[in-house]
């Protein structure tokens, strides 16, 4: 079955992110002049997705009026001439059809999946998390996809990272079926360095079928009262087999301060319309020792 869906959850608090994220949605902070939220529906369109089903909570209409006709703003800049900035804001709400459903609670980013269910139905879906944006060509949404379609069954992004990071994420242990591909055996959360069973951490996106929709219904929260993709996940591999895939991309997780500094100064180094300017300014910083 094809997947047309994505459930791109954005109701979390984002408190690494405070007190930028306050009052404005972290997924709606800029990098360069894109909302993060913005790029990540980019790419799952450039993927192939047509429906994206958009988590929303409290305090986060901000997303929802992105994704909106502006009329106001429209006639404004018909009037004054601005053809090619109108035609950007145009071209942000034909973009995809977009659902809200919403999570009202934070309780997890499991349970914003959760919450999804209805909009989703009984078809494969993909999740992307709303403040991580992912860049790969082809798209990494549609390596996804590709690798759903070949193997068949519940995917899972996964990069290799460095052995000191193995604490910061969930560590898989994995058979390899053939370059970049691999049966998911078990998923250990924050291993230390011997404890990890490979060095593959769980960092991407995912694409899911719908029963794991019944195992979130019945997974239980974690320490910090949330239920997680992450457990639900960990009992999937237990019913059925389940597969990684070793996608070819660059990471920014723009809910983590650093990260959220790199997006920007590395995607403004790729802007041809200042990336030069950027990259003088950039050589001419007195790079000294911290204070
Ligand atoms: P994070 O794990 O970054 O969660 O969520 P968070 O709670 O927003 O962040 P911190 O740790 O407090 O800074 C990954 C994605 O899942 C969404 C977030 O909005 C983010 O886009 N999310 C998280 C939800 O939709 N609901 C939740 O209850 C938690």
């Amino acid at each position: 079955m094809k997947v047309r869906k994505a459930v791109i959850p954005a109701a979390g608090l984002g408190t690494r992110l405070l007190p930028a994220s306050k009052a404005v949605p972290k997924e709606m902070l800029p990098i360069v002049d894109k909302p993060v939220i913005q790029y990540i529906v980019e790419e799952a369109v450039a993927s192939g997705i047509t429906d994206i089903v958009i988590v929303t909570g409290y305090g986060k209409q901000a997303i929802e009026n992105h994704f909106d006709t502006s009329f106001e703003l429209e006639f404004h800049l018909e009037n004054r001439g601005k053809h090619e900035t109108l035609e950007q804001v145009r071209r942000i709400d034909d973009l995809a059809n977009v659902i809200y459903v919403r999570q009202k609670e934070p309780l997890g980013n499991g349970h914003a999946v959760l919450v999804a269910r209805a909009a989703v139905g009984d078809e494969p879906f993909a999740v992307l998390w709303g403040d991580d944006i992912i860049l790969g060509d082809p798209p990494v949404t549609r390596q996804m996809i590709d690798a759903f379609e070949r193997l068949g069954g519940p995917i899972i992004g996964v990069q290799a990272v460095e052995s000191i990071d193995y604490p910061r994420y969930g560590m898989l242990e994995v058979e390899s079926i053939r370059e970049r591909e691999y049966r998911v055996h078990g998923v250990i959360e924050k291993p230390t360095v011997e404890q990890s069973p490979s060095n593959l951490a769980q960092i991407g996106g995912f694409v899911l079928t719908p029963d794991v929709f019944d195992i979130l219904e019945s997974t239980r929260e974690g320490t910090a009262g949330e239920i997680y993709l992450a457990d639900a996940l960990r009992t999937l591999v237990q019913e059925r087999p389940v597969y990684a895939y070793e996608f070819e991309g660059r990471r920014y997780d723009t809910g983590d301060k650093l990260d959220y500094l790199k997006a920007n100064v590395e995607l403004a180094l790729q802007r041809a319309e200042f990336g030069d300017e950027f990259r003088s300014y950039l050589r001419s910083l007195n790079l000294g020792t911290a204070a």
